[in-house]
């Protein structure tokens, strides 16, 4: 458990501050949005989860007995695997899903799972990705990427997504 909860704990952290911070380097007047109005930022934090998510997929889930899953018949002991970012851009759950915004009257997006695997890590995520985020964007004023956005490489993992490094530059601090 102690194992589990370290390694689960620390890798979908480390990426989800880079996705993050990707999204806001794509999106300055987002950033900028969010130095001048930090009181946004828990909103803002939950928003940059659903838009972009560390955990693309959840792990599989074997069925106990036969069900229909969406009008396929899927029998006892096949498995599944839900797409937590698919979820996160659907339509009929959120209005203008490709488009981040910190203004959604309510986000109930799935980067955390759901059910009884619920991430039980979800609370400490979330405070960890306001502080890392509010820090960087307080202390390093004119933040922006340091290469081209195209030469940004990206972890192909589908339970860890994330940048291998992400360079950046910044204003000298008054
Ligand atoms: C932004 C960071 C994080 C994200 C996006 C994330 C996402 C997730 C997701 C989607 C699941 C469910 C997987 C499934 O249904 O198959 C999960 C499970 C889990 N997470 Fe997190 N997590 C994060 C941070 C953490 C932290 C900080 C901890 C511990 C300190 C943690 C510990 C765990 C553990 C132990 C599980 C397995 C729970 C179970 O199977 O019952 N996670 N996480």
């Amino acid at each position: 458990m102690i194992f589990q909860l370290l390694v689960a704990g620390q890798e979908p952290v480390t990426n989800q501050i880079s996705t993050a911070l990707m999204a806001l380097l794509r999106h300055p007047s987002h950033l900028e949005r969010l130095r001048a109005q930090p009181e946004l930022l828990e909103r803002a934090v939950e928003e940059l989860l659903r838009y972009d998510s560390a955990f693309e997929l959840t792990t599989w889930r074997f069925l106990a007995e036969d069900a229909e899953l969406h009008g396929t018949r899927v029998p006892a002991g096949d498995s599944t695997i839900v797409s937590l970012c698919a979820a996160n851009r659907d339509p009929q759950r959120f209005p203008d899903p490709d488009t981040l915004d910190f203004d959604r009257p309510v986000n109930p997006h799935l980067a955390f799972g759901h059910g009884i695997h619920f991430c039980p890590g979800a609370a400490l995520a979330r405070v960890e990705l306001q502080i890392a985020l509010g820090t960087l964007i307080t202390r390093l004023p004119g933040l922006r990427l340091a290469v081209p956005d195209d030469q940004i490489e990206w972890i192909p993992a589908v339970l860890a997504r994330g940048v291998n490094q992400l360079p950046v530059t910044f204003a000298a601090r008054i």
